[in-house]
């Protein structure tokens, strides 16, 4: 029986093999992804992808513990971590600490991912010391939309490339196992990777980062006709399920379907 890899082991991947990720929010992708995976997120992006909302912040840690709930029952073998949604961690340590526990004990997934800069490293802190691994996510921040005034890159500059960078080393130094840096200059997610000790999970970040990560509906073409520029559509599903929805409707429509095999207490 292969069990399910740990944060420890996938921390240890570092400079072996690339980490393959996606995020997951439900059963039959869960269960579809496993085999192929090192991590599943489920990330607070269900709030625009599975919840139709404009952005991510008002999915609530309760729907975040329940999607994770979800992806553990149906998986075995992927390291699953679960995002901290909007308000559920950045007032202070302890807020985070009894939001993580609760999404994990109701879950059973194996860590959390927090987004924030070296703010938010003393909360890192607190996390890891108390039992919960923590995955940082710096560089563009989907919940710093009102701060950052839209979804653009980061670190474009060598300050604020510079800023990322010790970012970064705080969550390192307070014992984050790995850092998502998402929609940065590629040189400076290269930089990170080679200069630091903790896993980079890239998403729009650059090719030498120790894995990337995207949104699953993205490669699947399922999120609608735009795809961030960071994402690759790798196949077209929703034509698959678009062309089997009309031959559902058609067959009802037409008589064909249920046939008498479909139903009950019919003799042959
Ligand atoms: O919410 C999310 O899906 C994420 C990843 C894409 C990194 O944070
Ligand atoms: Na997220």
């Amino acid at each position: 029986e292969v069990k399910r890899i740990s944060v420890p082991q996938l921390a240890a991947c570092k400079g072996q093999r690339r980490l393959a990720c996606l995020t997951a929010y439900t059963a039959p992708f869960a269960r579809l992804l496993d085999d192929y995976l090192d991590m599943i997120l489920i990330g607070d992006s269900t709030a625009m992808v599975g919840y139709g909302l404009p952005d991510t912040l008002s999915i609530t840690i309760e729907q975040m513990a329940a999607h994770a709930a979800a992806v553990v029952r149906s998986t075995s073998k992927a390291c699953v971590i679960v995002d901290m949604p909007f308000g559920s961690y950045q007032e202070s340590p302890q807020q985070a600490y009894a939001n993580a526990a609760r999404a994990l004990a109701a879950s059973g997934a194996d860590g959390v991912k927090m987004e924030g800069g070296a703010v938010m490293a003393e909360t890192t802190r607190f996390l890891v010391e108390r039992g919960v691994p923590v995955l940082a996510h710096v560089g563009l921040m989907p919940q710093y939309v009102h701060t950052m005034g839209g979804f653009k890159a980061q670190g474009m500059n060598d300050a604020a490339a510079e800023r990322i960078f010790q970012d970064v080393l705080a969550h390192q130094q307070a014992g984050a196992f790995g850092v998502v840096l998402e929609g940065v200059a590629e040189a400076l997610a290269r930089r990170i990777t080679q200069e630091l000790d903790i896993l980079t999970i890239g998403i729009g970040a650059s090719p030498a980062c120790d894995g990337q990560i995207l949104v699953t509906e993205d490669i699947l073409g399922l999120s609608g006709p735009r795809i961030p520029k960071f994402a690759r559509q790798f196949a077209d599903v929703g034509a698959v399920i678009r062309g089997a929805v009309e031959q559902y409707a058609n067959s009802v429509r037409d008589g064909s379907f249920p046939g008498l095999e479909n139903c009950f207490g019919v003799k042959k």
